[in-house]
């Protein structure tokens, strides 16, 4: 079996990154990250690419132009057919976007189009919703936009601050993001205009109730 080589771009932590990683580990999953680039230097993720023996470089961020011809060079000799953002910090080049049309992804922790750009579990919070979670979506020059392919929900508690929402969505992402690349690399996606078919995938109905529905029916 021949592999979807993936490049990641990260700025941090990186734990996107290892779900990566440690999906690709297993010699069955249809993607392997050949590449991984930072715009930071002390980012952990560099660390992890270090521990996996995948090749891995820190890109200076003079201009988002110069960036954007470093790391589109790096990922073309790396072989890359898929770029993956995984918590890259930055807005990215046009022409790197146009470039990789329909081969560029991000994940995001919300679900979009709710919440773009920053802070998106304190604006969950903020705007009181029941639930969000985590969307894979490939990348347009917008920040956050672009065909969603995958998403997955997870419920806001009362109690909930930012911290124990974006771990609970975190954990979610870790799930998401492997099985995302899985459909991309396994040919079951198609971008029609703004939205992604995905072949082979059914979902059964169902409802989820947030409060839970226990409460309105007076059992609660
Ligand atoms: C994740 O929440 C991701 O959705 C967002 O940035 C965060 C990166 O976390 N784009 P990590 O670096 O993968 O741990």
């Amino acid at each position: 079996m021949t592999r979807l080589k993936v490049g990641v771009l990260i700025s941090g932590r990186g734990s996107n990154l290892q779900a990566l990683i440690d999906a690709a580990a297993d010699p069955a999953y249809p993607a392997e990250i050949v590449i991984v680039l930072s715009d930071r230097s002390g980012a952990l993720g560099l660390e992890r690419a270090a521990r996996a023996g995948i090749s891995h470089r820190y890109i200076e961020h003079s201009s988002r132009a110069a960036f954007a011809a470093t790391a589109d060079a790096a990922l073309r000799q790396s072989g890359a057919e898929l770029v993956a953002l995984a918590g890259y910090m930055r807005i990215l080049d046009d022409g790197f976007v146009a470039g990789w049309r329909d081969r560029l992804v991000n994940i995001h922790p919300s679900l979009l189009p709710a919440f773009p750009g920053l802070h998106p579990q304190r604006q969950a919070l903020a705007a009181g919703v029941r639930f969000s979670g985590c969307t894979v979506h490939f990348v347009r020059a917008e920040v956050d936009t672009g065909p969603i392919i995958a998403q997955a929900v997870v419920p806001v508690h009362a109690d909930d601050d930012e911290e124990r929402l974006s771990a609970r969505i975190l954990a979610a992402e870790h799930r998401l993001y492997p099985m995302a690349l899985r459909l991309f690399a396994e040919g079951r996606l198609q971008v029609r205009d703004a939205r992604v078919v995905v072949s082979g995938a059914t979902i059964p109905d169902g409802c989820l109730f947030n409060p839970p529905e226990v409460l309105a029916s007076g059992d609660g």
